[in-house]
């Protein structure tokens, strides 16, 4: 089976082609036609034949930050090269495509429903049904995408420009939200951060860089603690923290100290993240950890995160670079997963985007 997906829920306009094995199982109880099953794909598993991102960052970088109409006017001028591009990539035509997926939600509405729009378009033209996703679940199917003998219960960090939440999947597509931000994503505070100190958009990347010379003692941050129980996080202290550190010791873009400044914000935030997702697999007992979302790239926190895991002797899962960030191809592996777990598929025409998380993100 090959599935054709489409990303456009921030400012990545993305289409990737996949193959796997499964049965349709279209809504109303009415099985599809079954599949072909490619001999070369594993029962459960998929392989991405192409995964086509094309990045906005030059077009937002000018404003420290995604400007939302730009990015749907974007994705409006982006989306038919690049969903060719990713048929000629995977070398597959438009008619051996045998399902469509695109993300529905959360995200920016004006780039989703151009995404959606175009899905829907692509699956009424060729009669094929179309699956709707969601990103952040998606994000979290990125690990078991090129991790695919990751164990259950798994406990997931997603970690992005938009969201900052743990889940806890007991099994295949059962996502419990065990916490998630109060107020800024963890990468929203990087880029922030970045945007206050001019260096540039996206601040993680940027951060990153710079901070790598750096002492992450060298200025000391406060972790936030929540006063109940609870598995969220909060990261707008730890930006207000930076941002008087800033002004302090006059902090700039050319400071002696700008190494050692940012490696230790960059620290504060990666221990904000793990002790928090220690704190969740104390009480939860899972067998794996995956770690995903855009700043999931970051060396330091994929360091801390394999060092956590490996102490507490539990497996992990982090998905390489390209899968971290916005990206179709994790798109295409949800929508076969629940294509093979038999989620009814309903009529495309009647799929809808939303703009916010329906699950909590
Ligand atoms: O998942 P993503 O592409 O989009 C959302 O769903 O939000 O994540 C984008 C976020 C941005 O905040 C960006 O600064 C951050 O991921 N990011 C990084 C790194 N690469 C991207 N943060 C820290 N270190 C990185 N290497
Ligand atoms: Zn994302």
């Amino acid at each position: 089976m090959h599935v054709l997906a489409i990303e456009t829920s921030c400012d990545e306009t993305s289409a990737a082609v996949l193959e796997g094995s499964g049965s349709l199982t279209l809504d109303g109880g009415k099985a599809g036609g079954r599949g072909e099953t490619a001999a070369a794909v594993p029962d459960g598993e998929a392989r991405v034949l192409s995964n086509i991102v094309l990045s906005q960052d030059e077009i937002h970088a000018p404003f420290g930050g995604v400007v939302p109409e730009l990015a749907s006017r974007q994705h409006l001028k982006s989306i038919d090269p690049v969903v060719r591009e990713s048929l000629t990539a995977a070398g597959v035509p438009l008619a051996g495509i045998d399902v469509f997926a695109v993300t529905q939600g959360p995200g920016l509405i004006g780039s989703l429903l151009v995404g959606v729009s175009f899905a829907k378009g692509l699956a009424y033209v060729r009669g094929k049904p179309l699956v709707g996703v969601d990103h952040v679940q998606a994000h979290i199917q990125a690990a078991f995408l090129e991790h695919p003998e990751t164990p259950y219960p798994a406990l997931a960090l997603i970690v992005s420009g938009g969201h900052t939440s743990l889940f806890l999947l007991k099994e295949p597509l059962l996502y419990e939200r065990l916490g998630r931000t109060r107020d800024d994503a963890a990468g929203e505070a990087l880029d922030k951060v970045a945007k206050f100190l001019e260096l540039g958009y996206p601040g993680g990347p940027v951060i990153q860089r710079l901070a790598e010379p750096g002492d992450p003692a060298a200025f000391e941050f406060a972790l936030p603690r929540m006063s109940d129980r609870s598995l969220d996080f909060s990261f707008s202290g730890l930006k207000t923290a930076a941002l008087r550190i800033i002004r302090e010791n006059r902090i700039a873009k050319d400071h002696p100290r700008l190494p050692d400044f940012l490696a230790s914000f960059e620290s504060a935030v990666v221990r904000a993240l793990i002790e928090n997702l220690l704190r969740a697999a104390e009480r939860t007992d899972p067998r794996a950890l995956v770690l995903c979302g855009g700043v999931a790239r970051n060396a330091r926190l994929r360091k801390r995160f394999e060092e956590a895991a490996r102490s507490g002797g539990l497996r992990w899962a982090i998905p390489s670079g390209k899968l971290c960030t916005d990206n179709a191809a994790m798109v295409g592996a949800l929508a076969l997963a629940r294509i093979r777990a038999g989620v009814p598929i309903p009529p495309a025409l009647e799929l809808d985007a939303y703009p916010r998380s329906l699950f909590g993100g």
